[in-house]
C-alpha cells in the first residue's frame, strides 16, 4: 500500500492537475449561510455568474451555492470542490480575485 502524505498546497495542486488529466469541470462553491448571505452572496454568485458567461467558460466551471464553510468572520466564502483552501470574495473585489485565482487555475 502506496500512503500519500501531502500539505495543503500539495493537495490542491495535485486536484488542479487531476481535473486537467479528467478533464473534469471546476467546481466553484460559494457559500450562502446566513453570514456570507448578509455580506453579499447573491451579488457574488451574481457576478460569477456573468463572467463565466461572458468569458465562455461555462464548460470549465460549475458555478454551485453551498452552506456555510466555517469561515463566516471573512467575505463571502469559497471553495473550490477538492481543495481545501477557502477564498473569500466582496462584491467589489469578486471580478478581479476570479480573474487572479479562479480563472488561472481552468486556463
Ligand atoms: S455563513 Fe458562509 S462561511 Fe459561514
Amino acid at each position: 500500500m502506496i500512503r500519500v502524505i501531502c500539505d495543503i498546497k500539495e493537495k490542491n495542486m495535485f486536484s488542479i492537475w487531476l481535473r486537467a488529466v479528467r478533464g473534469d469541470k471546476m467546481i466553484l462553491k460559494v457559500c450562502v449561510g446566513s453570514a456570507c448571505h448578509i455580506k453579499g452572496s447573491y451579488d457574488v454568485i451574481n457576478i460569477i455568474t456573468k463572467i463565466i458567461e461572458d468569458e465562455g467558460l461555462g464548460e470549465d466551471i460549475e458555478l454551485k451555492a453551498c452552506f456555510c464553510l466555517n469561515n463566516c468572520t471573512e467575505g463571502v466564502s469559497a471553495v473550490i470542490e477538492g481543495e481545501e483552501y477557502l477564498y473569500s470574495f466582496s462584491k467589489e473585489d469578486v471580478e478581479e480575485k476570479f480573474k487572479e485565482i479562479i480563472r488561472e487555475k481552468i486556463l
